[in-house]
């Protein structure tokens, strides 16, 4: 399984990129927006540090806008991903700009029936948004399980990239349905290492080692 970071904010991607975990970013106007620095910057800086694909999205809602604004964020580095919404025109654009060799993530997914048409109009990845089916009252891994089977029947090369991941919970589901990449906040990732049994035996193993006067590295 492949692990996004989802944040458009340079140090928390430098802090764990020394992991290994970071094979690629996802950003969102949202996100942008939160780091408060202008776009064009972050998304360069983010691709000059992270060679896996980096997602900038487009704000037009219009087809033609949305095919300028998705060439223009592709020649920012070769790993951008440009992010298009799951809309008609959104479609629409993903068809236009894959046929341009140019990798896109269709985002807010919602339904099985808006990931089959993602896949058809030749998605890199779909984006759907675990978190945020959860707030309904509904049961988003559901979504990814659904998505996983629906792409397998056809053999579609879309790959599944869940978002909108809130808990480790979310992560581990999606793994278990055979998600292809998990976009994750960073404080998930921070999460994932943390076990109370790990830290008590930890503590053990310390404490029975400092009654032994002894040190591994030679005085
Ligand atoms: O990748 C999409 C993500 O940023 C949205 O997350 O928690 O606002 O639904 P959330």
């Amino acid at each position: 399984m492949k692990f996004f970071l989802d944040t458009a904010n340079i140090e928390e991607i430098e802090e764990l990129i020394p992991t290994g975990f970071v094979d690629g970013v996802t950003t969102n106007p949202s996100l942008i927006a939160k780091n408060g620095d202008d776009m064009a910057k972050t998304i360069k800086s983010i691709c000059s540090i992270v060679s896996g694909p980096v997602s900038a999205e487009v704000t037009a809602t219009d087809y033609e806008t949305m095919l300028k604004e998705g060439e223009y964020l592709a020649s920012f580095a070769k790993n951008v991903a440009v992010k298009v919404p799951l809309t008609f025109n959104g479609l629409k654009a993903c068809k236009a700009l894959r046929e341009k060799n140019i990798m896109v993530n269709v985002t807010l997914c919602f339904s099985e029936a808006q990931a089959l048409l993602a896949a058809k109009a030749g998605a890199t990845f779909i984006s759907p948004f675990v978190g945020r089916l959860d707030d309904i009252g509904e049961k988003g891994t559901d979504l990814i399980k659904n998505i996983v089977v629906m792409y397998k029947n056809y053999n579609f090369k879309t790959e599944v990239l869940v978002a909108s991941v809130r808990s480790v919970e979310h992560l581990i589901e999606s793994s278990l349905m055979g998600a292809d990449v998990a976009t994750l906040p960073p404080k998930v990732i921070h999460e994932l290492y943390n076990h109370p049994l790990t830290d008590k035996g930890l503590k053990a193993f310390l404490d029975d080692w400092s009654k032994t006067g002894q040190s591994i590295l030679p005085k």
